[in-house]
């Protein structure tokens, strides 16, 4: 019994003491709430005391246990006032602190878009839908025999060389897979898997060893073909014609070059008339000061050509029977051009500062 007394006046005196600057010094709340609860907690000092107090000797019990209740209250009103104090010591800085200038705009949240590459691709198909092709996907990795053997390409052609291309390892240690370096691979899967006639248009990402201002390593490409009896040069001039013509004005001129490709015979490319120094206007001198065409008011924009024999066999279609049309261009460079970009890089750094002005 007498322990339990001592332990408890000496406990109560103790807790007394550390009372009275407990709170001192304590700036933020969660430090004072913290050396409230080291006394008056769930685990305080004076809470821990007073389950003891059952154990006091009776006649000592209730003006002890005042006593005990006396200095809760004290801690608590001095809690109280230092919340209270640390309040009004935040209000008062913010009354004397720098003012809140309401003129101030806010900060909006900004409305993302298409990128404008994926823009381009939505108008490059589009014309192409009107014209009567499908949009078809083919693999970005693929079998090297569909991007280079397929399409009529040589062994040694330098497109097959890893200095070019992208092999793949595979993990038997063959060499048989690439990135595909262009789209024209979608003639390869489509053709074995329709039969003609067929028009399919391919927009994709394709990959080659190629780093500098006008080369992306990964850069985007549409490849189209069609395949039918009957089909000839006229109706490839026909289609392209017009296509230049929806995206880039009815008034703008194109010429058909000879051009090799494996996969075609014969094989061209299509200039299209400068678009930054109009020729077909007539002002001469400002088609030889033009820095895009270098002076000559032309554009080359495609690759084409009627669809090689070499392709039909390898796919199993009669090249008696059957001729068809194939073009394939750069995406990047047409969105380039329509947007008077002239490095490669600022379509792939994603810096919305500068996308979002095209
Ligand atoms: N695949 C060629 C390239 O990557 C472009 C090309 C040329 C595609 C002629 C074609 C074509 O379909 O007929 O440069």
């Amino acid at each position: 019994m007498s322990d339990t007394l001592e332990q408890f006046e000496q406990g109560l005196a103790e807790v007394a003491s550390a009372s009275t600057d407990a709170f001192q010094g304590r700036t933020t709340e969660q430090a004072l709430r913290e050396a409230n609860a080291k006394l008056v907690g769930p685990n305080g000092q004076l809470t821990k005391l007073m389950k003891l107090m059952k154990d006091l000797p009776a006649d000592r019990r209730r003006e002890l246990g005042q006593q005990a209740n006396a200095l809760k209250q004290e801690i608590q009103a001095a809690f109280d006032a230092s919340l209270e104090g640390l309040a009004k010591a935040a209000r008062e800085a913010e009354l004397t602190g720098p003012a809140l200038d309401p003129t101030l705009p806010g900060r909006h949240a900004r409305r993302g878009r298409l990128h404008p590459l994926t823009r381009t691709i939505h108008q490059l198909v589009d014309v192409f839908l009107a014209l009567g092709f499908d949009v078809e996907e083919a693999p970005e990795i693929d079998f090297a025999a569909n991007c280079f053997d397929k399409l009529g390409f040589p062994p040694d052609h330098p497109a097959t060389d890893m200095q070019d291309s992208f092999f793949v390892q595979r993990p038997g240690g063959e060499l048989d897979v690439v990135l595909r370096t262009h789209t024209t691979t979608i003639q390869i899967h489509q053709m074995l898997q329709r039969k003609p006639p067929m028009a399919v248009i391919c927009p994709g990402a394709v990959y080659r060893r190629d780093d500098d201002a006008t080369h992306s390593p990964m850069f985007a490409q549409i490849d189209g073909f069609a395949v039918d009896e009957g089909l000839t040069f006229a109706h490839l001039k026909g289609v392209l014609t017009a296509f230049v013509r929806r995206l880039f004005g009815d008034e703008v001129p194109v010429r058909f070059r000879p051009s090799y490709f494996p996969f075609v015979e014969p094989g061209g490319e299509l200039d299209m008339g400068c678009v930054f120094c109009e020729p077909w206007k007539g002002d001469a001198g400002r088609t030889r000061a033009c820095r895009v065409c270098k002076g000559t008011g032309w554009m080359e924009i495609l690759g084409c050509g009627m669809i090689h024999p070499v392709v039909f066999e390898a796919v199993g279609i009669d090249p008696k029977r059957y001729t068809g049309f194939a073009f394939g261009m750069g995406i990047d460079r047409i969105s380039m051009l329509r947007h008077g970009i002239s490095n490669i890089r600022l379509l792939y750094e994603n810096d919305a500062r500068f996308l979002g002005r095209l």
